[in-house]
């Protein structure tokens, strides 16, 4: 299998940790459901593959979304895996069902915009703000990490372009509340460099300085790379992506799935950055993936790498 020439670029990191989203951000927005012994095979393969941080499901209403209400015996299943296994979790009676399953970090998912807020947790920014409050209390605690999503950070399907303020108002709530790591959602992948750039110093001049920022960046309008080099050229050191690009948001309609794991990979081992990510063994997983469902990867490096693995 072909592998990128490493060559590094001045001012970027020697290491980035990869946040895959895939069985939570992927999975929640496909059609079919798949069973629960396929969610835990698609974990193991994904973390056998290199990946230490994976987001593995959501403690949320199975109305809500259908896909993941098997959260709690998808968790039993897997049993202890070494590295970060975090949860969606939206209130406190999703907090109690993460920590009766054993989770050891939780993410709270916050919105810029009120129409997504409505959409997405059927409440305003500020009465959601006021859902995560307790939990992210109680959730420190008992000794859980917190990571806070902010979403609709550049442009939102109702409401238009996304002003900065909104996203650095809400990001320095969950801060307060006490959230370590905050996530900027493009949910529907409308960021490009320099709105990316800007984002990141507006949050720094509101003391939040990039150690504790990661991205997250659907890849919509193709975008996802050049808004990660950016961003990683300004001091972020986590990126999340999911594997095959699986993903979308079943609460807003246009956004497709996140930044493909493998695309990402690709581009930081050229940059001679670590990843500890095995690409061969990813990418055999989301061949494997895309099979289950029907369809091929969307992502770009799978497909380009495709029939030198078969
Ligand atoms: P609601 O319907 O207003 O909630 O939803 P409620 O408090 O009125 O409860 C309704 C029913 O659900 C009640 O049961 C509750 O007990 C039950 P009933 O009395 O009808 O029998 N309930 C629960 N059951 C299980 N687990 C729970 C739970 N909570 C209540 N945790 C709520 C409000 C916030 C709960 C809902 O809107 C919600 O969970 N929304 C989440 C939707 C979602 O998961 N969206 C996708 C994730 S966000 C995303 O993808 C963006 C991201 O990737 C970043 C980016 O791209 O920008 C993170
Ligand atoms: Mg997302």
């Amino acid at each position: 299998m072909r592998s990128p020439r490493r060559t590094a670029l001045a001012g970027l990191p020697d290491h980035v940790t990869i946040y895959e989203v895939g069985p939570r951000d992927g999975l929640q927005n496909e059609a079919e459901i798949l069973s629960v012994e396929t969610k835990a095979e698609f974990v193991r393969r994904l973390a056998s593959s290199g990946l230490s941080t994976i987001e593995l499901t959501s403690f949320v209403p199975p109305k809500w979304i259908p896909q993941l209400a098997d959260a709690e015996e998808l968790l039993a299943l897997l049993g202890p895996i070494p590295g970060r296994h975090p949860v969606l979790v939206p209130n406190e009676r999703g907090l109690d069902r993460a920590l009766a399953a054993g989770v050891k970090e939780i993410a709270v998912f916050a919105s810029a915009t009120e129409s997504f807020a409505q959409r997405n947790l059927n409440k305003s920014v500020a009465a959601s703000l006021q859902m995560f409050s307790p939990v992210v209390k109680r959730a420190t605690e008992a000794g859980l990490a917190v990571r806070g999503y902010v979403s609709m950070c550049f442009g939102d399907p109702w409401e238009g372009d996304v002003a900065a303020s909104q996203v650095t108002a809400v990001a320095v709530e969950l801060a307060a509340m006490g959230c370590g790591e905050l996530s900027l959602g493009d949910t529907i992948g409308v960021a490009t460099p320099g709105l990316v750039a800007d984002l990141l110093d507006d949050l720094s001049d509101r003391g939040l300085g990039r150690d504790r920022l990661a991205v997250h960046f659907h890849d919509t309008y193709g975008q996802g790379l050049a808004n990660t080099l950016v961003a990683l050229q300004n001091g972020v050191t986590t990126v999340d992506s999911s594997a095959g690009g699986l993903g979308g948001c079943p609460y807003a309609g246009s956004a497709t799935g996140n930044l493909a794991t493998e695309d990402l990979v690709w581009q930081l081992h050229g940059l001679d950055i670590a990843t500890g990510v095995d690409l061969e063994a990813l990418c055999r997983t989301s061949l494997w993936m895309a099979s289950l469902l029907g369809r091929p990867s969307p992502s770009r490096t799978v497909r380009a790498l495709a029939s030198s693995l078969e």
